[in-house]
């Protein structure tokens, strides 16, 4: 109990200032409730809006992968350059630290390998599992187009519900089939049905051609996927040209842990992501930072 002898009796109501309400920052997040803005704040920076989350969860479905085979040692070393982590609950409990403060991002789908047809996934965590591991949001993968279309969405609007019951926003994942085309008017169609279902936030593939129509057209932040590996000069400035083009950042793997110098180079991606910093000075304190040995 507090002492109520020595209570204060002045009192300053401040009836001058107009009670502040703050729009949430995040594009068409406005109206989600508390708990599900202060998750995605952990994944989003206030400050730029952005994020640069680091995707590890590729051996859900591929095992391990080059740059995976060990996420102890090649994957906590990022963890104080990432705004978030995208990964499996498997790999979270089992190795990584769980003084990490950002936004975790659960794999949240899964079921066929690279053996067999990849849009046959089914809901593969509980949303109480995400709960108890404290996750920021939940990431299910949707094939638009290919076999497992319906399926795929179901799984999402099933995680979406849940989701909300819950306070925990929900990534929608647009995936690209072997036979798909890879163009604006297919991303465009993916994403926009990604958020018109209920996904919080979508991550797709970036396009050369017409990419700020896919950012324009899709009223959730959508981040971009890293794709398979490339020049690092050549990631930056798809990197750069992502976020000038709409995006709320991007949503890295192959680009940063398959690196030469995966610390210097998640150093860099962050400069373009958060200070449009051009492509060509990252790649400079992308060297220099892996000639000092950051590797
Ligand atoms: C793929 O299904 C996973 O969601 C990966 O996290 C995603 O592809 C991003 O990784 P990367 O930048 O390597 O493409």
């Amino acid at each position: 109990m507090p002492d109520i002898d020595s209570l204060k009796e002045s009192k300053n109501y401040y009836l001058d200032i107009p009670a502040k309400n703050e729009p949430f920052f995040l594009k068409g997040s406005g109206a989600l409730d508390w708990g599900m803005q202060n998750r995605l704040s952990r994944i989003f920076r206030a400050d730029t809006g952005r994020t640069v989350m680091l995707a590890v969860d590729h051996g859900y479905f591929q095992g391990p992968t080059s740059g995976l085979e060990r996420m102890d040692v090649n994957i906590v070393p990022l963890l104080p350059y990432a705004d978030a982590l995208m990964l499996t609950r498997g790999a979270l409990r089992s190795t990584m630290p769980s003084t990490f403060e950002r936004g975790i991002v659960m794999r949240a789908s899964g079921g066929p390998s690279i053996l067999r047809e990849l849009s046959n996934e089914q809901i593969a965590v509980d949303i109480e599992d995400g709960i108890r591991m404290n996750v920021a949001a939940m990431a299910v993968q949707v094939f638009i187009g290919a076999e497992g279309e319906t399926q795929s969405i179901h799984n999402m609007t099933r995680l979406v519900d849940a989701g909300y019951r819950y306070g925990i926003p929900v990534l929608g994942v647009t995936a690209v089939g072997k036979n798909m085309t890879r163009d604006a008017r297919y991303f465009r169609l993916a994403c926009r049905m990604c958020a018109e279902l209920g996904a919080n936030f979508v991550k797709t593939y970036y396009v050369e051609e017409d990419f700020e129509t896919v950012t324009a057209s899709c009223p959730v932040p959508i981040v971009m996927a890293g794709g398979k590996k490339l020049p690092e000069l050549e990631a930056l400035t798809m990197a750069y040209k992502a976020v000038s083009e709409g995006a709320a950042g991007v949503d890295m793997g192959r680009n940063i842990f398959q690196s030469e110098a995966p610390v210097a180079m998640i150093q860099a991606v962050r400069k373009v992501v958060h200070e449009l910093m051009p492509p060509k000075d990252a790649y400079e304190l992308y060297l220099t930072l892996k000639n000092e040995g950051k590797k």
